[in-house]
């Protein structure tokens, strides 16, 4: 066969050529966040578990802050008693980002993905972060 072996590279190196660009933003790019759960009040939890199990905060913690909210300023409720029986206070600050003191990484690393941007910081106090 007439000079198969080069047609092969040949057509080998186009192919490794013309993919690059498409392999080389695997995981940048598009790359989904992930968000840190490396907190010193985390670290020092004897279960890493949040309040409710993750699938159900990933998708519903919206919900819950908007029923946290009506449970402490319309009903005066600053106790929530998750699935597990174990009571937490009702409260953005106090309770969420005791745990998840690291908002950039955490709450905003999704947010920013996701294009919202939550008002909440208006008001209520954000945890001190180093920068
Ligand atoms: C006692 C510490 C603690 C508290 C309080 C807490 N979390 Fe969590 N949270 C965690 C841990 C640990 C994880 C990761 C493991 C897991 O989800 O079980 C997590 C996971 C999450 C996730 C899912 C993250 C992902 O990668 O999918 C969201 C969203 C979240 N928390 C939001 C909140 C909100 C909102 C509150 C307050 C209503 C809150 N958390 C209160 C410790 C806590
Ligand atoms: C696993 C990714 C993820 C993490 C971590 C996360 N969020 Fe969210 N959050 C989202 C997404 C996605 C939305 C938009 C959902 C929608 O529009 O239905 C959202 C929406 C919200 C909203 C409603 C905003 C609006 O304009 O409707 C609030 C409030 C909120 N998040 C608070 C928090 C807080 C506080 C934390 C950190 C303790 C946090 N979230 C961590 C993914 C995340
Ligand atoms: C205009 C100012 C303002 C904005 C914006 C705001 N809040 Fe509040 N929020 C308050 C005030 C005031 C209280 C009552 C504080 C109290 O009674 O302890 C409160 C109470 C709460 C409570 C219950 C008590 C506590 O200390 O956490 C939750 C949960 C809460 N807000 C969640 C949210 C979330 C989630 C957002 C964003 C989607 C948000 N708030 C945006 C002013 C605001």
């Amino acid at each position: 066969m007439y000079n198969g072996g080069k047609i092969l590279l040949g057509i080998f190196v186009f192919l490794a050529l013309a993919t690059y660009p498409f392999y080389n933003n695997i995981g940048k790019a598009n790359a989904r966040p992930e968000p840190s759960t490396d907190t010193p009040a985390i670290q020092k939890l004897a279960q890493k578990k949040c309040i409710e199990p993750e699938a159900f905060m990933k998708s519903e913690h919206m919900q819950l802050l908007n029923q946290w909210r009506d449970a402490a300023v319309r009903d005066g409720n600053r106790i929530y008693v998750a699935g597990d029986g174990q009571r937490y206070d009702i409260s953005l600050q106090n309770t969420c980002m005791k745990c998840h003191s690291n908002k950039k990484e955490f709450c905003d690393s999704c947010h920013n993905y996701a294009g919202v941007s939550p008002y909440c910081w208006d008001c209520h106090l954000a945890p001190k972060e180093g920068k």
